[in-house]
C-alpha cells in the first residue's frame, strides 16, 4: 500500500476493501442457509453473517492501523477468522484522494472508527436483501467525516441481475464521493423515508407533522440514506433512540459529502469520538441537499422533541 497516502485516506481504502469482502461473507452466509439467528433482544436479530463479517473488518483494521479506536456494533465473537478474510489491499480510487491539509495530517488518537457489520438484519432475515448494508464509518475528534456504506446485493437497473460483488458508496466531508450518481429528489412532493420495523406511536406522528407525499419504509439507516443519496427520498425521519453511533457514522459522512444534512431532532450533530455514548437517544433528522434542514425541524412537534431528550 501506498504509504505515503494519508492515513484517512489509507483506512477509508482499507474500510472500502473490508466491507467488499464482509459482503462476500453475507451472501456465503445466506447461501449456505446458516443463519444461526439469536435474539440479542427485542427486534434485535444477530446472525452468523453479523459476528464473522465484523470479525473480518476489524481484524483487517485494527492489523493495519493498531493506534486508531475501532467500534463495532457486535460483541467479540469466537468466529474464525481464515486469513483469506483479512484483508490486506486497499481501494486504489479513494488512496488518490487529494485531501486539504487539516484532514492530512491527522492523530491515529483521535481516530474513531464506527463498524455496522450488517445493517438491516431484520430485513436480511426476512430476505429483503436489498436493504442490507455494511458500514464503516470514520470519524476525527467528534466528526463522522469519512464512510462506506457497502451494498452485498445491489441489482442493475437495467435486467435487474445481481452485480457481483453488490456495490461501494464511499464520501469524505467537504472532500468528495465515489461509486454513485447522486441525484436530487423530485420537486413539487415530499417523500420521507422512516423505519420499517421500529414504529410506534412518536414516530408516527413525527412523519404526520411534515406532512408527506409519500412515506418509504425500509430497513436499515445506510439504505435509508441511500435514498437520500440518489433523489429517491427528500428526508430520513426517525423519532426514536433506537438507532446508535455505528448504523450513522458512516452514512452522516456519506450525506455531508454531497451536501446534505443529519442531525438529531434538535438539530445538533452526534459526536463519534470513543468517548462518546453509543445511542442516539434525540432521534435522527437527515435531509438531502437543497431541501430546508430548518423547515423540518420546525415541523417536528415540541411534544416528540420532549420525548427525545
Ligand atoms: C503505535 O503507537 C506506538 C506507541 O506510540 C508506536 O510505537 C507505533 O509505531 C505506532 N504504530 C503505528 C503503526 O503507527
Ligand atoms: C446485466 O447488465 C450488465 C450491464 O448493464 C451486464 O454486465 C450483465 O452481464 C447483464 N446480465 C445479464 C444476465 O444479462
Amino acid at each position: 500500500m501506498a504509504q505515503s497516502a494519508a492515513l484517512l485516506t489509507r483506512i477509508l481504502a482499507t474500510s472500502v476493501s473490508a466491507t467488499v469482502q464482509a459482503g462476500k461473507i453475507i451472501r456465503d452466509v445466506l447461501n449456505k442457509g446458516g443463519l444461526n439467528i439469536v435474539e440479542k433482544g427485542k427486534n434485535d436479530l444477530q446472525t452468523e453473517a453479523d459476528r464473522c463479517a465484523q470479525r473480518c473488518i476489524i481484524t483487517s483494521l485494527s492489523n493495519q492501523f493498531p493506534n486508531i479506536t475501532i467500534i463495532g456494533e457486535e460483541e467479540p465473537s469466537t468466529c474464525e477468522v481464515p486469513s483469506e478474510w483479512i484483508i490486506t489491499e486497499a481501494d486504489q480510487e479513494v488512496l488518490q484522494v487529494k485531501l486539504p491539509s487539516h484532514l492530512e495530517d491527522v492523530n491515529p488518537k483521535d481516530v474513531c472508527v464506527w463498524v455496522d457489520p450488517l445493517d438491516g438484519t431484520a430485513e436480511y432475515t426476512q430476505g429483503l436483501v436489498e436493504h442490507v448494508t455494511v458500514l464503516v464509518g470514520v470519524a476525527i475528534g467528534k466528526r463522522a467525516i469519512g464512510g462506506v456504506i457497502h451494498q452485498p446485493y445491489y441489482k442493475n437497473d437495467e435486467n435487474s441481475t445481481y452485480i457481483e460483488n453488490g456495490r461501494t458508496l464511499w464520501g469524505i466531508d467537504g472532500v468528495g464521493f465515489g461509486g454513485f450518481v447522486p441525484k436530487l429528489p423530485p420537486e413539487g412532493k415530499r417523500i420521507i423515508t422512516t423505519t420499517r420495523s421500529h414504529s410506534d406511536s412518536i414516530v408516527q406522528s413525527a412523519i404526520k407533522s411534515l406532512n408527506p407525499d409519500e412515506v418509504a419504509r425500509v430497513g436499515g439507516a445506510g439504505h435509508k440514506i441511500i435514498l437520500l443519496l440518489e433523489g429517491k427520498a427528500h428526508a430520513y425521519v426517525f423519532a426514536s433512540r433506537g438507532c446508535k453511533r455505528w448504523d450513522t457514522c458512516a452514512p452522516e459522512a456519506v450525506l455531508y459529502a454531497i451536501g446534505g444534512v443529519l442531525t438529531d431532532l434538535h438539530g445538533e450533530r452526534y459526536s463519534y469520538n470513543r468517548e462518546t455514548t453509543y445511542a442516539n437517544t434525540r432521534g435522527v433528522l437527515a435531509t438531502a441537499p437543497g431541501q430546508s434542514h430548518q423547515w423540518y425541524l420546525s415541523r417536528i412537534p415540541d411534544e416528540v422533541k420532549q420525548k427525545l431528550q
